[in-house]
């Protein structure tokens, strides 16, 4: 454990399974399925920051597996999420990832009006649908949590408190970075669709032992120093400390020469880059000169949306606008690296030969996430795939037997 930081830690054991999820839970429809419900649709999901949607009528959408959100900043100024389903006949009422509304959200299919904190203002043609009570076709709100300016959403209750609960190990980081004044980096939306099962990604994303090997620009940044942490609850942090040594790529020694800590920035935080995880899919990567969040969305049991936003400081010199610049171009790198391996790791749980993983202790964040999806899809511990067909009744029974 590092004793530098600000929160407590948890020890790798000595002694642990260093086995993984068996693999048929990488590619089951029926697992796909009990994660929709128990994994993702009921916890905590970061789907952008304020300064995302600074102005009344500002939106951005969010969708996940087969439900939709629309986060609008209303008249008085406060952010809401509802379901991006019109109450006539569930159109979408804003459509594409972000834009804004002059005053009111006008369902493109039959013009349904709605006022910005999801109110029905009015149906089109109102006299044709006879007595109407308005107040019963508002948009439906969705559960919203703003921290330190990141926006939050669930789609339904689940087992997490409060986003501020869960990240309070990480508060006064969050404010020493001055994440609630960053800024959203134009075009800020990346996008890209893998043809691998979301725990493919997170597996090769939540362990620093293939950087020495695998990503030759971080390894020279920061690989000397880098260190994966385990906390208590649902969170996980990592960071490398840069600067030691000036580099001999291009990129990296041009921004270690170019990177400057802002003011205020506490010790542990000097020249680092630093990797906030929430589960279940989710990282907050900050770099002296900005922030960025990044997520796998599932698409099915075999196809995954890797996507994020991007942000900068508020008052941005050009020398912390060019570090970011070559900050990027690294992290460009190291995100094709990553996906070539996602691929080949998804693709050997299909093969007959691959026995399973055997994990070193310093991939023990893979260990700690698939404790995580056990304790809620308890299915998973079976190593051998039952039919599909009868997995979610066994599931609700080993949920039932503790
Ligand atoms: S579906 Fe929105 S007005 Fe008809
Ligand atoms: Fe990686």
């Amino acid at each position: 454990m590092s004793l530098d930081l600000p929160f407590a830690t948890l020890p790798t054991p000595t002694d642990w399974d260093r086995g993984g999820l068996p693999a048929w839970t990488y590619h089951s429809d029926a697992i796909f399925a009990l994660e929709r419900d128990h994994v993702f649709l009921n916890h905590w999901q970061v789907a952008g920051h304020l300064s995302d949607v600074p102005a009344p009528g500002d939106w951005l959408s969010f969708d996940l597996l087969g439900e939709r959100a629309v986060i609008m900043r209303g008249q008085d100024g406060l952010v809401r999420a509802f379901h991006n389903l019109c109450r006539h006949r569930g159109a979408r009422v804003v459509d594409g990832p972000q834009g804004q509304c002059r005053g009111a959200i006008v369902c493109p299919f039959h013009g349904w009006v709605y006022n910005l904190d999801g109110t029905l203002r009015g149906p089109a043609r109102p006299e044709s649908f006879g007595e109407m009570a308005r107040d019963e076709f508002h948009l439906k709100p969705i559960e919203l949590e703003v921290f330190h300016g990141f926006i939050f959403l669930r789609f339904f209750p689940g087992p997490q408190p409060s986003v501020a609960q869960v990240m309070a190990p990480f508060d006064a980081d969050f404010a020493a970075y001055r994440a609630e004044a960053v800024l959203s980096v134009g075009a800020a939306t990346w996008m890209t669709d893998l043809p691998v099962n979301w725990k493919s990604v997170r597996d090769v994303d939540n362990e620093g032992y293939h950087v020495a090997l695998a990503h030759p620009s971080l390894q020279e940044l920061y690989g000397r120093d880098y260190r994966d942490h385990q906390l208590a609850g649902w969170i996980n942090f990592s960071r490398g400390v840069f600067g030691d040594k000036p580099g001999r790529r291009w990129s990296v020694r041009e921004y270690v020469k170019t990177s400057e800590d802002p003011p205020g920035l506490p010790p542990h935080l000097a020249k680092a880059w630093t990797y906030y995880g929430l589960f279940p899919a989710m990282v907050f990567a900050f770099t002296p000169e900005g922030v960025q969040f990044y997520h796998e969305l599932p698409l099915s049991a075999t196809q995954t949306r890797l996507t994020g936003r991007q942000y900068r400081h508020a008052e941005e010199t050009r020398k912390q606008r060019l570090a970011r610049y070559l900050a990027a171009r690294i992290d460009r790198d190291t995100s094709a690296e990553d996906q070539q391996l996602t691929i080949w790791s998804n693709e050997s749980m299909k093969s007959q030969a691959f026995d399973g993983f055997h994990l070193s202790d310093l991939e023990y964040g893979l260990r700690s996430h698939h404790d995580a999806l056990r304790a809620l899809v308890p299915v998973m511990t079976l190593s051998a795939p039952p039919n599909e067909a009868e997995i979610p009744r066994i599931n609700a029974e080993m949920l039932c037997g503790g």
